[in-house]
C-alpha cells in the first residue's frame, strides 16, 4: 500500500491524532500518511513531527496559518503529486471516518472499474451517521438534496470527507482554480470532477461523531457552500447561451451528457 497516501488535515487535534494513526496502521499496516497541520495552537504539528521522526510511514506538512480544509487538502495533493503515489485518501483526524472501513474504499478504488473517485457515503443504504443531532443530520441530508437538485449529479453524499482519488485524475483537475475554503471544497471537487466525466463510485460508510475535541464547522462554511452551489448551478444553466450555442447544438449535445452510467453504488 506504499503507493497510497492518506492525507489527514489537522487543526487542534493533538489528542485525536495518535489514536487515529494507531487505528489506521492497525487496519492497513504499510500505508503512508501526510498530516497537513495549519499551525495548530495546541501543538498537533509538533506532535506529528515527533511521530514522523520515529515512523517512516508518517510525513508532515506544516502550514503557517488556519486557511480551511480546502487549501490544506490542495497542499497535500501537490505534495502527493510530486511523489510516487497512485492514490490519495482524504480522512478526518477525529475518528469520524473509521480507518477499519478504509480497506473497503481501497478495494473499490483499486478494483477493476478503476474509478477516479471513491466516496465513503453516509446516506446510501448500508451507510449511517452515529451521534449527530437532528439539526446536523438535516443539514447534511438537506444539503445533499439541494446539491443533487441544483447540480444534477446522481450521488448521495457529495459533502462526504472520506474519499479516495486517483492521482492521475487529480493531475487533470483544475486544482489551481478550486476556490472553496471550507467543507464546500468536497462539493467543488466532486462537481468539477463530474464535469470532467470522472468515474465516481460511492461505498456506504458509517460516520461517527467525534468524542474528543471540537468540530470546525461554522456558519460561514455553510454559507460559502450554499452560495457556491447556487453559482455553479446558474453557470451550468447559462453555459449553452454564454458559449453562443444555438438551441439545436444544445439538443445535439444532450446524448453525450447522459452520465447516468458513470456512477455506481455498492451495497
Ligand atoms: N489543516 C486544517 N485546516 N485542517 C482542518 C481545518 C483547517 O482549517 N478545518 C478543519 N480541519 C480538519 C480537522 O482537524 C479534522 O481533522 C477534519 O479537518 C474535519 O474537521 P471537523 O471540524 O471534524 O469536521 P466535521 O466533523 O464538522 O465535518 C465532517 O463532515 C463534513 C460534512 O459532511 C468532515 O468529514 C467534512 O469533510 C465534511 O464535509
Ligand atoms: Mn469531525
Amino acid at each position: 500500500m506504499s503507493e497510497v497516501l492518506v492525507i489527514i488535515p489537522t487543526y487542534n487535534e493533538v489528542e485525536s491524532l495518535p489514536l487515529i494513526l494507531k487505528r489506521l496502521f492497525d487496519a492497513v499496516r504499510d500505508i503512508h500518511v501526510l498530516v497537513v497541520d495549519d499551525n495548530s495552537p495546541d501543538g498537533t504539528g509538533e506532535l506529528a513531527e515527533g511521530m514522523s521522526r520515529d515512523d517512516p510511514r508518517i510525513h508532515v506538512l506544516h502550514r503557517t496559518q488556519k486557511e480551511g480544509l480546502g487549501p490544506a487538502y490542495l497542499a497535500g495533493f501537490a505534495w502527493a503529486m510530486e511523489r510516487h503515489y497512485s492514490h490519495v485518501v482524504e480522512m478526518d483526524a477525529d475518528g469520524s471516518h473509521a480507518p477499519e472501513q478504509l480497506p473497503r474504499l481501497l478495494t473499490a478504488a483499486l478494483g477493476t472499474k478503476k474509478p477516479d473517485l471513491v466516496i465513503g457515503a453516509r446516506w446510501l443504504p448500508g451507510g449511517q451517521v452515529k451521534g449527530w443531532s437532528k439539526r446536523r443530520q438535516l443539514l447534511s441530508r438537506g444539503g445533499n438534496l439541494y446539491i443533487r437538485f441544483a447540480l444534477g449529479m446522481p450521488l448521495t453524499d457529495v459533502t462526504a470527507g472520506f474519499r479516495v482519488y486517483k492521482v492521475d485524475f487529480l493531475k487533470k483537475m483544475p486544482l489551481d482554480r478550486i476556490e472553496s475554503k471550507g467543507y464546500g471544497f468536497q462539493i467543488e471537487m466532486t462537481w468539477k470532477a463530474w464535469q470532467r466525466n470522472a468515474r465516481v463510485h460511492e461505498v456506504p460508510t458509517t460516520f461517527s461523531e467525534r468524542h474528543i475535541g471540537t468540530s470546525k464547522m461554522s456558519g460561514s462554511i455553510i454559507r460559502e457552500a450554499f452560495v457556491s452551489v447556487a453559482r455553479w448551478a446558474i453557470n451550468e444553466r447559462l453555459k449553452p447561451f454564454l458559449s453562443g450555442n444555438t438551441a439545436q447544438n444544445v439538443r445535439r449535445r444532450r446524448p453525450e451528457r447522459n452520465r447516468s452510467n458513470r456512477s455506481s453504488k455498492r451495497t
